[in-house]
């Protein structure tokens, strides 16, 4: 059995960046150390910073103040106005594919064009963005919620980061009916598309493919997806754990990827399983 990894598996440049930007200031700290809530969406990820480093993930201020960092979604501007005025040390570690989002939401605001998001409404990604934009903004997710929107003058458009381009391009299809003028910005992050790509690629070409990362994270969730559609023998797990000899029977290639927030570590030990079953 030949096990090949997909290019661009594993950590994205925003999550790489975000935890050395924990390091820093874990280093160079003695006061305490929060995350806006998760870091990034990998459980196992967030665990070790909170064994080893004692960074711990909050979502109230009823900690004493230390250094809080923003996490790689990003936060809305009131959490970082309230983390000032309780003493906090605000240190930003948003992708700047996020924050990019968050700018040109509130460009479009300023300048006077409902927002539309194209994105989940529950992911804390959308949740931040909608904090730059008040009240004045729409979450659609689909062909079919953007239909449901009331016409208006003048519409502006950003997508989540991880929003996939063939759902954002029907989206955008059907907002150009509902106004006179429309102002599209492209927001999907690069990084999400390629590693798409590549595990598309390969996921044609293998008899089993494995998508590993956790559940919570959006882009995997996604990953896995778009994977099953190109090979239905697709399956993805949170750690070498949840590996089932059963998938492996007849197969002679498997396919490995893991989504933006899955550390290489973890994409090697799923591997390892793999070896292990192998006749
Ligand atoms: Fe940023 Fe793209 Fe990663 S938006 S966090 S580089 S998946």
């Amino acid at each position: 059995m030949r096990i090949i990894v997909a290019p661009y598996a594993g950590f994205c440049f925003g999550v790489e960046r975000a935890l050395k930007i924990v390091e820093n200031v874990v280093q160079h700290s003695k006061l305490p150390v929060y995350t806006w809530g998760p870091l990034i969406h990998n459980k196992m990820v967030v665990e070790r910073l909170q064994n080893e480093y004692e960074v711990i993930p909050i979502e109230e201020f009823d900690h004493p103040p230390g250094y809080l960092i923003l996490r790689t979604h990003g936060v809305p501007p009131d959490v970082v106005d309230e983390a000032k005025r309780n003493k906090f040390i605000v240190v930003d570690a948003t992708c700047p594919f996020v924050a990019k989002v968050h700018r040109y939401a509130k460009l479009l605001t300023d300048e006077g064009y409902t927002v539309v998001i194209a994105g989940d409404k529950l992911h804390p990604e959308v949740r931040a963005t909608l904090g730059y934009v008040g009240a004045y903004a729409y979450v659609v997710g689909d062909r079919k919620a953007a239909s449901l929107l009331p016409e208006c003058k003048k519409i502006g458009v950003v997508a989540q980061t991880t929003m996939l381009m063939d759902v954002y391009k029907e989206i955008i299809s059907v907002l150009v009916t509902k106004c006179d003028e429309l102002k599209i910005f492209n927001t999907i992050c690069s990084a999400t598309i390629r590693r798409q790509e590549a595990g598309i690629k390969l996921a044609n070409n293998v008899d089993v493919m494995l998508v590993v990362g956790d559940r919570q994270s959006a882009n995997t969730r996604r990953l896995t997806d778009i994977m099953k559609q190109v090979n239905p023998r697709t399956y993805q797990v949170e750690g070498p754990e949840e590996v089932d000899p059963s998938w492996f029977n007849n197969t002679k290639r498997v396919g490995v990827t893991g989504g933006a927030s899955t550390p290489n570590w973890l994409i090697d030990k799923v591997i390892d399983k793999v070896k292990s079953f192998r006749q």
